[in-house]
């Protein structure tokens, strides 16, 4: 049987991995499930470690379920880590999202002045997961889920010098999703070419039952208000249809960011000063999940947690750990090393592509290019990961002021130097290198 470590284990999510591995355990047998936090974790441990005990229970799985805040004991032999941890926790999130509105710039927790902080705090505890994982269970895949995925799977191939890695998103299952809802097929019929990088990915062709569909979609895309395609922590604004027809691609939710920057701005912060930006509103949500998780007569996943932007998280992690351990050779999109499927990325950078899930792990599949139009972004936005990543092990301030300031929902060098500055005091606690 298989030994599973996951890192953040006290995260509102876990009970979907629970029943992701529940679903799957006849060719995925699961033996031990080793959950693990931090001591400021221990209490959303118990509780979400009890609910999962009561869900392979009442699945009748001999699967066990172990909490646990000694890591390194947690390590030892095991066959895959999975990470989803957050360093600093919600109030990290808050300070990441905040701090940048009050200079008229996107915090934004992946993408922009939020996304650096998060892979400031994040990179660390990620090569020191990787030292101990070369220690305790060299043979073992991460699969990484902590965000900012791109920037971490970038770092762990660049200085943790470990090719087992793979770093996961659900932003691509959602687009396939919500594709398949939009032109009212089943998302089984539903194949998407993707290709970018994390939160950063674009789907290049759209097919249903292998007919080429991109421009019927990018028709019905644009036909209304609201796209119809987006995750549940981001606004659905509609498209331009000139735009999209022009681009002949289809952006990810995470996109508007970048292609309407002055809108998404606007909405952050009506939303702030309303109900809250998202990580206060994923506070009371989370409040409420735990809530429901305390309730011993709970003994499966409840419908709430549909509610976070995660959905199709656990679909996500276990469709990719399955296939890696059966070998079984299907496509999936993930962050893996580039290795020439991207050409205008470097070949030892991290994109998201999908890829043939082997034994041996995710072999991409070659694109060729991104077409000119987006090229550049997705180059600026690789560089900015790198030199975030650098930054974030240097503990060097000028290359992290560089790292804020080609962000592209930066503005200028000295709006860079204002926020990077608050926000270095603001997680001091969490960034010991600076
Ligand atoms: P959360 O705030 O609930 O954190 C999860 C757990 O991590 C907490 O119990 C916390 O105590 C623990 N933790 C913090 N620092 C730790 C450390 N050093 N070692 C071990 N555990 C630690 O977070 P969440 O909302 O459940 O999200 C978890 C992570 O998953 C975040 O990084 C989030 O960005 C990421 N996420 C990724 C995707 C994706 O598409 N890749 C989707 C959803 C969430
Ligand atoms: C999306 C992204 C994740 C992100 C999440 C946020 O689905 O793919 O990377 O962490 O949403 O959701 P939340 O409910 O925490 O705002
Ligand atoms: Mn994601
Ligand atoms: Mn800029």
């Amino acid at each position: 049987g298989l030994k599973i470590v996951t890192i953040g284990g006290g995260s509102s999510y876990t009970p979907e991995l629970v029943e992701g591995f529940i679903k799957r355990y006849d060719e995925l047998p699961v033996r031990e499930l080793w959950l693990v936090d931090i001591p400021e974790g221990e209490e959303k441990l118990n509780i979400v470690g009890e609910l999962a005990k009561r869900m392979v229970k009442k699945a009748g799985v001999p699967m066990d379920i172990r909490l646990t805040l000694d890591r390194r004991k947690a390590l030892e032999g095991a066959d895959f880590v999975t990470t989803q941890f957050r360093v600093g926790r919600l109030e990290a999130r808050m300070k990441d999202e905040k701090i940048p509105l009050k200079y008229g710039v996107i915090g934004q927790e992946t993408n922009g002045p939020g996304g650096l902080f998060k892979g400031l705090r994040t990179i660390p505890v990620i090569l020191d997961i990787i030292k101990d994982m070369k220690e305790l269970c060299p043979d073992a895949w991460l699969i990484n889920f902590t965000n900012p995925a791109g920037m971490v799977t970038e770092a762990v191939l660049r200085y943790g010098n470990y090719k087992k890695v793979v770093g996961l998103c659900n932003v691509p299952i959602g687009m396939r999703m919500g594709v398949a809802k939009l032109l009212g097929v089943d998302a089984r019929r539903v194949h998407i070419d993707f290709a970018g990088l994390n939160h950063m990915v674009f789907g290049v062709n759209i097919y249903v039952d292998g007919n080429n569909m991109t421009e019927e979609l990018i028709d019905r895309l644009t036909s209304g208000e609201a796209s119809g395609i987006t995750m549940r922590n981001i606004v659905d604004l509609g498209w331009e249809p000139g735009f999209l027809k022009g681009l002949k691609i289809l952006p990810c939710p995470y996109h508007r960011y970048y292609f309407q920057t002055s809108k998404m701005l606007a909405e952050e912060m009506e939303a702030a000063k309303t109900v809250g930006t998202r990580a206060e509103v994923v506070k009371k949500l989370e409040d409420e999940l735990f809530e429901l998780y305390k309730d011993p007569n709970l003994d499966i996943k409840p419908p709430q947690l549909e509610k976070r932007g995660g959905a199709y998280y656990s679909d996500a992690a276990c469709s990719l750990i399955t296939s890696i351990y059966n070998d079984k050779r299907d496509i999936q999109p993930v962050n893996t090393q580039n290795n020439g499927a991207i050409a205008s990325i470097p070949n030892e950078s991290a994109v998201e592509v999908n890829c043939v899930i082997t034994k041996e792990g995710p072999k991409p599949i070659a694109v060729g290019d991104l077409p000119v139009a987006v090229r550049g972004l997705v180059q600026q936005i690789k560089s900015f990961e790198r030199v975030a990543a650098e930054a974030a092990v240097t503990g060097d301030y000028n290359t992290a002021l560089v790292a804020m300031t080609i962000n592209p929902l930066v503005p200028s060098d000295t709006i860079a130097k204002q926020i990077l500055d608050e926000m270095l005091e603001a997680h001091k606690e969490y960034l010991p290198q600076f």
